[in-house]
């Protein structure tokens, strides 16, 4: 039996899947099985009402999770999808379990931009639920090696599909009001979306739980994580220093993009190393993925 085969098989039996997507590694289950959701959470250490992302193989299967969608997000979905886009719609309760929305009435739904993942969606055939593969406040995983780093034998299978090409979270939109709200920043830019809606999105990113998962603190590496700006840094790491703490610094690239990519594997990285506080330069630029590189370093120094 091939790999995929046999990881659809794990989760049709209520097991855990790790897998990778484009923007980082997420933990499956069936989005329709209470018990492989309630491990799901256990897993994760993750609030109980603290909703998961359920991904689908293609777009045409929005309409069978969610109901009464409307026609922006269709639009959206047309243009995103596959990619780092999830739409928060009202949800079909026989399609989606409670225990995967924290007991809501709506669900967060994309379709990953990933070949492993669109074949395991493909062979699997219905929805499955997966946050990112970290436990929960933690870094996310971009690569199959820290998936097990994190969670070691408490995921069935782990899916290795190499680096993840966006490496930061989709972007969430919730589109249940009279207009789209952007929930948390991520792979698809605000400019992107103000072209496809028409006008910049209102947002909702912070505070209790708009997306739950936009907590003030989240992303979090065990080390103090402090922003700085690049003409700062050399100072700031004296200063540190010479008060006896070790120091390990996470540079800007010039480009977002790459920034991104290298954002939580340099974040673990100093993390492994040990160091006491992680000194990170903000982006230069935060049109595009930036903001998203913004967004997760504030989270991550917010935690200490
Ligand atoms: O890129 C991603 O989105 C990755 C990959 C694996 O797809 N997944 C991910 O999942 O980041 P997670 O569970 O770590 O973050 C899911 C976020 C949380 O902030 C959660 O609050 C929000 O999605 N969310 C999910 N369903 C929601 C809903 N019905 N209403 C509001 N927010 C929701
Ligand atoms: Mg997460």
């Amino acid at each position: 039996m091939s790999d995929i085969a046999h990881a659809a098989d794990v989760l049709r039996s209520g097991g855990l899947v790790a897998f990778p997507t484009e923007t980082v590694y997420g933990l499956g289950a069936d989005a329709t099985n209470p018990r492989a959701l309630r491990r799901l959470f256990a897993v994760k250490e993750r609030p109980v009402d603290h909703p998961v992302i359920v991904h689908i193989a293609r777009g045409e299967q929005l309409d069978d999770l969610g109901r009464d969608v409307p026609e922006i997000a269709h639009a959206l979905a047309d243009a995103c999808w596959p990619g780092p886009l999830t739409l928060v719609v009202r949800r079909r309760v026989d399609r989606v379990a409670a225990e995967a929305t924290g007991g809501r009435d709506t669900v967060g739904i994309r379709v990953p931009d990933h070949p492993v993942a669109r074949a395991l969606l493909d062979a699997f055939g219905g929805g499955i639920a997966a946050p990112s593969a970290n436990r929960f406040g933690r870094v996310s995983p971009t690569t199959a090696r820290h998936v097990r780093d994190d969670l070691g034998g408490d995921v069935d299978l782990v899916l290795d599909g190499g680096s993840c090409a966006v490496g930061v979270e989709s972007t969430i939109v919730d589109v249940t009001g009279a207009e789209p709200v952007l929930l948390r920043v991520g792979g698809i830019s605000e400019e992107r979306l103000a072209e496809l809606v028409g006008a910049r999105l209102a947002r909702r990113t912070a505070g209790e739980v708009a997306a739950p998962g936009t907590l003030e603190s989240h992303y979090a590496p065990v080390a103090r994580v402090e922003l700085v700006r690049a003409a700062e840094l050399a100072a700031r790491a004296q200063c540190l220093r010479a008060a006896g703490l070790s120091v390990g610094v996470l540079d800007a690239p010039d480009d977002v993009g790459e920034y991104a990519r290298g954002l939580y594997r340099g974040l673990r990285a100093l993390d492994r190393r040990g160091v006491d506080v992680i000194l990170a330069v903000l982006p230069v630029h935060t049109e595009g993925v930036g903001a998203a590189v913004a967004d997760r370093l504030r989270r991550a120094a917010a935690a200490h």
